[in-house]
Protein backbone atom coordinates (compact mmCIF):
# COMPACT_ATOMS: atom_id res chain seq x y z
CA UNK A 1 0.00 0.00 0.00
CA UNK A 2 1.47 3.59 -0.84
CA UNK A 3 2.69 5.55 1.94
CA UNK A 4 -0.94 8.08 2.41
CA UNK A 5 1.17 10.73 4.53
CA UNK A 6 3.43 11.09 1.88
CA UNK A 7 0.51 11.14 -1.12
CA UNK A 8 -0.43 13.84 1.13
CA UNK A 9 2.45 16.08 1.03
CA UNK A 10 2.56 15.99 -2.53
CA UNK A 11 -1.32 16.84 -2.74
CA UNK A 12 -0.01 20.31 -0.38
CA UNK A 13 2.34 20.79 -3.54
CA UNK A 14 0.17 20.59 -6.56
CA UNK A 15 -0.28 24.26 -8.23
CA UNK A 16 -2.75 24.87 -10.89
CA UNK A 17 -5.79 23.23 -11.78
CA UNK A 18 -8.02 20.01 -11.27
CA UNK A 19 -10.49 18.64 -13.04
CA UNK A 20 -13.10 16.51 -11.31
CA UNK A 21 -15.81 14.36 -13.91
CA UNK A 22 -18.79 13.67 -12.21
CA UNK A 23 -20.51 14.84 -9.01
CA UNK A 24 -21.32 11.26 -7.93
CA UNK A 25 -20.23 9.65 -4.52
CA UNK A 26 -16.87 9.69 -5.53
CA UNK A 27 -15.92 12.88 -7.63
CA UNK A 28 -17.39 14.72 -4.66
CA UNK A 29 -15.25 12.90 -1.88
CA UNK A 30 -12.06 13.65 -3.98
CA UNK A 31 -13.20 17.19 -4.30
CA UNK A 32 -13.61 17.27 -0.83
CA UNK A 33 -10.18 16.11 0.10
CA UNK A 34 -8.53 18.05 -2.26
CA UNK A 35 -10.03 21.25 -1.22
CA UNK A 36 -8.57 19.86 2.34
CA UNK A 37 -5.53 18.53 1.34
CA UNK A 38 -4.02 20.54 -1.83
CA UNK A 39 -4.81 24.54 -0.82
CA UNK A 40 -2.75 25.95 -3.85
CA UNK A 41 -5.43 23.83 -6.31
CA UNK A 42 -8.24 25.20 -8.14
CA UNK A 43 -10.88 22.80 -8.90
CA UNK A 44 -13.63 22.12 -11.93
CA UNK A 45 -16.35 19.49 -10.66
CA UNK A 46 -18.59 18.52 -13.59
CA UNK A 47 -22.20 17.42 -13.56
CA UNK A 48 -24.92 16.56 -16.18
CA UNK A 49 -27.54 18.77 -14.49
CA UNK A 50 -27.17 22.68 -15.64
CA UNK A 51 -27.62 23.35 -12.06
CA UNK A 52 -25.66 21.47 -9.75
CA UNK A 53 -27.10 18.99 -7.33
CA UNK A 54 -27.55 20.05 -3.44
CA UNK A 55 -24.67 18.42 -1.94
CA UNK A 56 -22.44 19.58 -4.80
CA UNK A 57 -24.20 23.21 -4.16
CA UNK A 58 -23.48 22.76 -0.82
CA UNK A 59 -19.44 22.09 -1.64
CA UNK A 60 -19.27 24.99 -4.04
CA UNK A 61 -20.90 27.32 -1.20
CA UNK A 62 -17.76 25.84 0.90
CA UNK A 63 -15.12 27.56 -1.61
CA UNK A 64 -16.71 29.68 -3.57
CA UNK A 65 -12.96 31.23 -4.91
CA UNK A 66 -11.16 27.74 -5.08
CA UNK A 67 -13.86 25.18 -7.39
CA UNK A 68 -16.25 25.65 -10.30
CA UNK A 69 -19.13 23.97 -11.95
CA UNK A 70 -19.42 22.75 -15.62
CA UNK A 71 -21.90 21.06 -17.00
CA UNK A 72 -20.86 17.64 -18.58
CA UNK A 73 -22.19 14.67 -20.19
CA UNK A 74 -19.37 12.71 -21.76
CA UNK A 75 -21.77 11.43 -24.32
CA UNK A 76 -22.62 15.05 -25.83
CA UNK A 77 -19.61 16.01 -27.65
CA UNK A 78 -21.02 19.93 -27.42
CA UNK A 79 -20.54 19.79 -23.87
CA UNK A 80 -17.00 17.99 -24.07
CA UNK A 81 -15.90 20.79 -26.57
CA UNK A 82 -17.28 23.65 -24.25
CA UNK A 83 -15.44 21.86 -21.37
CA UNK A 84 -11.80 22.12 -23.82
CA UNK A 85 -12.83 26.16 -24.08
CA UNK A 86 -13.59 26.24 -20.10
CA UNK A 87 -9.81 24.75 -19.16
CA UNK A 88 -7.84 26.25 -22.26
CA UNK A 89 -8.94 30.06 -20.60
CA UNK A 90 -7.19 28.72 -17.15
CA UNK A 91 -4.59 30.80 -16.45
CA UNK A 92 -2.92 27.74 -14.67
CA UNK A 93 -1.94 24.51 -15.43
CA UNK A 94 -3.85 21.27 -15.46
CA UNK A 95 -2.23 19.03 -12.89
CA UNK A 96 -4.94 16.84 -12.32
CA UNK A 97 -8.21 15.42 -13.67
CA UNK A 98 -9.49 13.13 -11.97
CA UNK A 99 -12.47 10.92 -13.96
CA UNK A 100 -15.37 9.62 -11.68
CA UNK A 101 -18.39 9.17 -13.91
CA UNK A 102 -19.54 5.55 -14.70
CA UNK A 103 -22.44 3.93 -15.29
CA UNK A 104 -23.59 0.24 -14.17
CA UNK A 105 -27.37 0.70 -14.19
CA UNK A 106 -30.90 1.98 -14.89
CA UNK A 107 -34.54 0.71 -14.58
CA UNK A 108 -35.41 -3.03 -14.51
CA UNK A 109 -35.66 -5.32 -16.28
CA UNK A 110 -32.94 -4.52 -19.40
CA UNK A 111 -30.77 -2.09 -17.42
CA UNK A 112 -29.65 -3.97 -14.87
CA UNK A 113 -26.31 -6.34 -14.90
CA UNK A 114 -26.50 -9.22 -16.93
CA UNK A 115 -26.85 -12.29 -15.19
CA UNK A 116 -26.84 -14.68 -18.12
CA UNK A 117 -26.01 -14.22 -22.13
CA UNK A 118 -30.03 -14.22 -22.66
CA UNK A 119 -30.28 -10.94 -20.85
CA UNK A 120 -27.71 -9.30 -23.21
CA UNK A 121 -29.43 -5.80 -24.55
CA UNK A 122 -27.73 -3.79 -27.53
CA UNK A 123 -28.91 -0.46 -25.64
CA UNK A 124 -27.04 -1.70 -22.67
CA UNK A 125 -23.97 -2.42 -24.29
CA UNK A 126 -24.12 0.67 -25.62
CA UNK A 127 -25.08 2.79 -23.13
CA UNK A 128 -22.60 1.01 -21.09
CA UNK A 129 -19.76 1.58 -23.71
CA UNK A 130 -20.58 5.31 -24.05
CA UNK A 131 -20.47 6.26 -20.79
CA UNK A 132 -17.71 3.92 -19.14
CA UNK A 133 -15.46 3.29 -22.19
CA UNK A 134 -15.86 6.02 -25.11
CA UNK A 135 -16.26 8.53 -22.56
CA UNK A 136 -13.15 8.42 -20.83
CA UNK A 137 -11.05 8.44 -24.05
CA UNK A 138 -13.05 11.31 -25.46
CA UNK A 139 -12.31 13.06 -22.08
CA UNK A 140 -8.36 12.48 -22.42
CA UNK A 141 -8.93 13.52 -26.01
CA UNK A 142 -10.49 16.72 -25.11
CA UNK A 143 -7.62 17.40 -22.17
CA UNK A 144 -4.80 16.83 -23.89
CA UNK A 145 -4.13 20.49 -25.52
CA UNK A 146 -4.24 21.66 -22.31
CA UNK A 147 -2.43 19.04 -20.77
CA UNK A 148 0.43 19.77 -23.25
CA UNK A 149 1.30 22.80 -21.88
CA UNK A 150 1.15 21.63 -18.27
CA UNK A 151 4.24 19.57 -17.61
CA UNK A 152 3.54 17.63 -14.85
CA UNK A 153 0.45 15.75 -14.47
CA UNK A 154 -1.88 13.22 -13.74
CA UNK A 155 -4.74 11.87 -15.62
CA UNK A 156 -6.53 9.41 -13.71
CA UNK A 157 -10.04 7.20 -14.12
CA UNK A 158 -12.07 5.01 -12.41
CA UNK A 159 -12.09 1.64 -13.66
CA UNK A 160 -12.95 -1.90 -11.89
CA UNK A 161 -11.81 -4.64 -11.09
CA UNK A 162 -14.79 -6.49 -12.39
CA UNK A 163 -13.23 -5.11 -16.43
CA UNK A 164 -10.06 -7.08 -15.59
CA UNK A 165 -10.37 -10.20 -18.34
CA UNK A 166 -7.64 -11.92 -15.97
CA UNK A 167 -9.41 -11.61 -12.83
CA UNK A 168 -13.05 -12.72 -14.52
CA UNK A 169 -13.84 -16.32 -12.28
CA UNK A 170 -17.58 -15.47 -11.79
CA UNK A 171 -18.70 -14.50 -15.38
CA UNK A 172 -21.86 -12.30 -15.78
CA UNK A 173 -22.10 -8.25 -15.59
CA UNK A 174 -21.55 -8.77 -19.50
CA UNK A 175 -21.65 -4.58 -20.80
CA UNK A 176 -20.31 -3.13 -17.36
CA UNK A 177 -16.99 -5.48 -17.62
CA UNK A 178 -16.38 -5.23 -21.28
CA UNK A 179 -17.14 -1.28 -21.17
CA UNK A 180 -14.51 -1.11 -18.48
CA UNK A 181 -12.36 -3.65 -20.36
CA UNK A 182 -12.41 -1.41 -23.26
CA UNK A 183 -11.77 1.38 -20.98
CA UNK A 184 -8.67 0.43 -19.88
CA UNK A 185 -7.71 -0.67 -23.35
CA UNK A 186 -8.33 2.68 -24.90
CA UNK A 187 -6.40 4.59 -21.89
CA UNK A 188 -3.42 2.18 -22.20
CA UNK A 189 -3.42 3.45 -25.73
CA UNK A 190 -3.37 7.18 -24.68
CA UNK A 191 -0.81 6.33 -22.21
CA UNK A 192 1.79 5.05 -24.53
CA UNK A 193 0.94 8.18 -27.07
CA UNK A 194 1.59 10.75 -24.35
CA UNK A 195 4.66 8.58 -23.15
CA UNK A 196 6.22 10.20 -26.56
CA UNK A 197 4.17 13.27 -26.78
CA UNK A 198 3.60 14.61 -23.27
CA UNK A 199 6.71 12.47 -21.26
CA UNK A 200 5.37 14.40 -17.41
CA UNK A 201 1.97 12.91 -17.46
CA UNK A 202 0.72 9.59 -16.04
CA UNK A 203 -2.44 7.62 -16.91
CA UNK A 204 -3.94 5.67 -14.52
CA UNK A 205 -6.95 3.57 -14.08
CA UNK A 206 -8.18 3.02 -10.81
CA UNK A 207 -10.11 0.29 -9.03
CA UNK A 208 -11.98 2.15 -5.95
CA UNK A 209 -13.25 -1.06 -3.99
CA UNK A 210 -16.47 -1.41 -3.32
CA UNK A 211 -17.71 1.67 -2.22
CA UNK A 212 -21.51 2.80 -0.88
CA UNK A 213 -22.52 4.84 -3.59
CA UNK A 214 -25.74 5.28 -6.10
CA UNK A 215 -23.91 2.81 -8.54
CA UNK A 216 -22.68 0.13 -5.88
CA UNK A 217 -26.37 -0.01 -3.72
CA UNK A 218 -28.66 -2.40 -4.93
CA UNK A 219 -25.61 -4.98 -5.05
CA UNK A 220 -24.10 -4.49 -1.22
CA UNK A 221 -26.32 -6.97 0.26
CA UNK A 222 -23.67 -9.73 0.30
CA UNK A 223 -20.61 -7.07 1.07
CA UNK A 224 -18.89 -7.47 4.49
CA UNK A 225 -19.45 -3.83 5.71
CA UNK A 226 -15.84 -4.09 6.45
CA UNK A 227 -15.11 -4.17 2.52
CA UNK A 228 -17.69 -1.33 2.11
CA UNK A 229 -16.08 1.20 2.07
CA UNK A 230 -17.14 5.02 2.29
CA UNK A 231 -16.33 7.75 -0.48
CA UNK A 232 -14.32 9.70 1.69
CA UNK A 233 -11.50 6.50 2.64
CA UNK A 234 -11.95 5.09 -1.17
CA UNK A 235 -11.15 8.65 -2.66
CA UNK A 236 -8.21 8.97 0.12
CA UNK A 237 -6.60 5.62 -0.85
CA UNK A 238 -6.81 6.32 -4.42
CA UNK A 239 -5.45 10.00 -4.45
CA UNK A 240 -2.57 7.75 -2.20
CA UNK A 241 -2.08 6.09 -4.86
CA UNK A 242 -2.00 7.85 -7.99
CA UNK A 243 0.15 10.81 -6.59
CA UNK A 244 2.68 8.11 -5.48
CA UNK A 245 2.76 6.76 -9.26
CA UNK A 246 5.38 8.76 -11.86
CA UNK A 247 5.01 8.90 -15.12
CA UNK A 248 7.09 5.93 -15.83
CA UNK A 249 4.18 4.05 -14.52
CA UNK A 250 1.44 5.56 -16.61
CA UNK A 251 -0.80 3.12 -18.35
CA UNK A 252 -1.00 0.94 -15.85
CA UNK A 253 -4.42 -0.29 -13.60
CA UNK A 254 -4.21 -0.10 -9.94
CA UNK A 255 -6.40 -0.99 -7.05
CA UNK A 256 -7.60 1.41 -3.98
CA UNK A 257 -4.47 -0.42 -1.78
CA UNK A 258 -1.63 0.23 -4.51
CA UNK A 259 -1.93 -2.80 -5.96
CA UNK A 260 -1.71 -3.37 -9.67
CA UNK A 261 -4.64 -5.41 -11.03
CA UNK A 262 -3.88 -7.83 -14.15
CA UNK A 263 -5.44 -6.64 -17.12
N1 LIG B 1 -18.98 2.23 -6.02
C1 LIG B 1 -18.31 1.12 -6.27
O1 LIG B 1 -18.39 0.12 -5.51
C2 LIG B 1 -17.43 1.04 -7.47
C3 LIG B 1 -16.65 -0.12 -7.65
C4 LIG B 1 -15.84 -0.20 -8.78
C5 LIG B 1 -15.77 0.86 -9.66
N2 LIG B 1 -16.53 1.97 -9.45
C6 LIG B 1 -16.45 3.05 -10.43
O2 LIG B 1 -16.30 4.29 -9.77
C7 LIG B 1 -16.87 5.34 -10.59
C8 LIG B 1 -17.70 6.26 -9.71
O3 LIG B 1 -18.84 5.60 -9.25
P1 LIG B 1 -19.56 5.95 -7.87
O4 LIG B 1 -19.45 4.77 -7.02
O5 LIG B 1 -19.09 7.28 -7.36
O6 LIG B 1 -21.07 6.02 -8.36
P2 LIG B 1 -22.07 7.24 -8.50
O7 LIG B 1 -22.18 8.00 -7.24
O8 LIG B 1 -23.32 6.64 -9.07
O9 LIG B 1 -21.35 8.16 -9.60
C9 LIG B 1 -21.38 7.90 -10.97
C10 LIG B 1 -21.35 9.23 -11.65
O10 LIG B 1 -21.25 9.05 -13.05
C11 LIG B 1 -22.07 10.03 -13.66
N3 LIG B 1 -22.41 9.73 -15.03
C12 LIG B 1 -23.20 8.74 -15.51
N4 LIG B 1 -23.33 8.85 -16.84
C13 LIG B 1 -22.59 9.93 -17.20
C14 LIG B 1 -22.35 10.59 -18.44
N5 LIG B 1 -22.89 10.16 -19.58
N6 LIG B 1 -21.56 11.67 -18.45
C15 LIG B 1 -21.01 12.15 -17.30
N7 LIG B 1 -21.23 11.58 -16.10
C16 LIG B 1 -22.01 10.50 -16.05
C17 LIG B 1 -23.30 10.05 -12.76
O11 LIG B 1 -24.07 11.20 -13.03
P3 LIG B 1 -25.66 11.20 -12.68
O12 LIG B 1 -25.74 11.17 -11.19
O13 LIG B 1 -26.13 12.46 -13.29
O14 LIG B 1 -26.23 9.97 -13.30
C18 LIG B 1 -22.63 10.07 -11.40
O15 LIG B 1 -22.24 11.39 -11.06
C19 LIG B 1 -17.59 4.62 -11.73
O16 LIG B 1 -16.75 4.62 -12.87
C20 LIG B 1 -17.74 3.20 -11.23
O17 LIG B 1 -17.81 2.29 -12.31
C21 LIG B 1 -17.35 2.10 -8.37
Amino acid sequence: MQNLSAAGSVAATLQGHGLVVADGALGRAMVRLLLDQAPALTITITGRTPDPRPDTRQLLRQAPDRLAYGVLDLCRDEQLADLGTHLDRLDCPLRLVFNASGWLHGPAPHQTPEKRLAALRRSALHRSFAVNAWGPALLAQTVEPVLKRSGQAWFASLSARVGSIGDNHLGGWYSYRAAKAAQNQLLKTVALEWRRTMPGVCVACLHPGTTDSPLSKPFQARVPPAKLFTPDFSAAALLGVLLGLTPRDSGGFWAWDGQPVPW
